[in-house]
């Protein structure tokens, strides 16, 4: 009988597919409204482990509703392989459904992303090719998914749009596609795909109306928000809580409940201004070798991800933007060897502290006024109960909880959907 929306704190990366796996189990659709296979989003439960990039982390959940919503742009081939992937791991995937207004993510805009990264001005993409899709979106040059429900239509609209594309790849060196091969690219996905195409607004408004519980999911994070984030260190799309209400057309007064989830520390993946992050061996001490389904290489595209100290600014910041209703804390075990850990507690820049987050040209100058927190040297990974937390992780969600002014209402305590405390 509510609406939540799930959304990243940071810069990606917090642990929003464990949280949204969790709290699925209450819900009736999980939706994702934006983003597309950019996202890694890593889900340990009863079935296995998962590593999901386009499907909405609710599919776990027997007789949940997945949609994938409007805001997103979706390679129909890195879907249909994730589709079959979990369905060979004893996944019903026949509640997945796809907005008829999605944008269809083609093979050239992963060539333009490799070509702009390589040369243009890179900024570390994850080379999906999602800025290409979401610039293809705004100059109306997209193809969505209801192109797929008249194969005759779509065709006129490759016929149109293909001259300029190939133009486009031609001048940067790359390599050129055929109307004809997009065009059996598209009859392809037909085939596959069409009887999930869903008109999403009359989906959405229906089960809000019925009153089911749904679960808008955002992918990355709130500083790799393309309007106020890390920019041009940014993502093509807005990973805020709004978006969900704004790309899937329901009021913004229908949402109950704003979770907003954050790494106990920070980790970010790509270029761009970072003000606490650690360098060398204090940053392996976060990372782990690799081994471990929690270490810290990126679920998507296996780079090692650049890592720091908790930077409650950016967390305030977040808040402020979102209006969080409740704060998801993951990862809070990943501090319990420390003696004493660092938490940023401000900025100063040119000497004066600031109560603002400055964009990426001032941020880079920054410097992070830190506290220093006693380390609590306790195993937590198999604490279930907020009373029994030693007292120093208490502080510690405290001080969260006091500088950002939102309550801690979930801290994970490992990487499965049980490990999880909740207040
Ligand atoms: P997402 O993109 O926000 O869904 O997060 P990712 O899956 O990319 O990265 C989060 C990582 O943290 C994954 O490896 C998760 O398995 C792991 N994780 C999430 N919550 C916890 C936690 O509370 N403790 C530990 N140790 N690992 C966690
Ligand atoms: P989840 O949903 C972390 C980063 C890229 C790059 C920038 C732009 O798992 O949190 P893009 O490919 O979107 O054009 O890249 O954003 N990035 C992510 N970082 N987690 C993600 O997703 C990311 N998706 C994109 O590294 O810096
Ligand atoms: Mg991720």
């Amino acid at each position: 009988m509510s609406v939540t929306v799930l959304v990243g704190a940071q810069f990606g990366d917090e642990g929003k597919g464990k949280i949204v796996d969790y709290l699925a189990s209450d819900m009736d659709m999980v939706v994702r409204f934006q983003g597309g296979d950019n996202a890694g989003h890593t889900v340990v439960n009863e079935k296995g482990v998962f590593k999901l990039h386009l499907v909405p982390c609710g599919i776990f959940k027997d007789g949940c509703k997945a949609l994938a919503n409007t805001g997103m742009v979706i390679n129909p081939d890195e879907l249909l392989k994730e589709l079959s992937e979990i369905s060979s791991q004893n996944v019903d995937t026949g509640n997945m459904f796809i907005s008829s207004r999605a944008v269809i993510l083609m093979p050239y805009h992963i060539e333009l992303d490799s070509l702009g990264e390589k040369t243009g001005i890179s900024i570390g993409t994850t080379k999906r090719g999602i800025g290409y899709a979401y610039a293809d979106r705004s100059r109306r040059t997209a193809l969505r998914f209801e192109d797929l429900l008249d194969l005759d239509y779509c065709r006129t609209r490759i016929a149109k749009i293909m001259g300029g594309i190939n133009a486009e790849l031609k001048a940067k060196g790359g390599k050129t596609f055929t109307e004809e091969e997009i065009y059996d690219k598209c009859v392809f996905w037909a085939e596959k795909l069409a009887s999930r195409i869903v008109e999403p607004v009359s989906f959405v408004n229906n089960a809000i109306n019925k009153n089911e519980n749904i679960l808008f999911e955002g992918q990355l994070g709130a500083m790799k928000d393309i309007d106020l984030g890390i920019y041009p260190y940014v993502t093509s799309s807005n990973p805020v809580a709004a978006y969900a209400a704004v790309s899937s057309g329901f009021p913004i007064s229908k949402i109950d409940e704003i979770v907003g989830v954050m790494k106990a520390f920070t980790s970010a993946v790509g270029d761009g201004p970072f003000p606490t992050e650690m360098e060398g061996a204090e940053a392996d001490g976060f990372r782990g070798d690799g081994k471990n389904v929690d270490d810290e290489f990126g679920a998507r595209t296996g780079r090692a991800r650049r890592l720091g100290w908790l930077d409650l600014p950016i967390i305030k910041f977040a808040a402020t933007i979102n209006g969080f209703t409740k704060i998801a804390v993951c990862k809070i075990d990943k501090l319990d060897t420390y003696d004493e850990i660092k938490v940023c507690v401000g900025y100063k820049l040119n000497g004066k502290e600031i109560d603002y987050m400055p964009t990426s040209r001032d941020l880079y100058k920054v410097e992070p006024i830190y506290r220093t927190m006693k380390g609590w040297k306790t195993d937590t990974t198999k604490i279930r109960r907020y009373e029994d937390l030693p007292d120093e992780v208490k502080d510690y969600i405290s001080l969260i909880e006091t500088y950002v002014g939102v309550k801690v209402g979930y801290i994970g305590v490992g990487p499965a959907r049980e490990d999880i405390i909740v207040r």
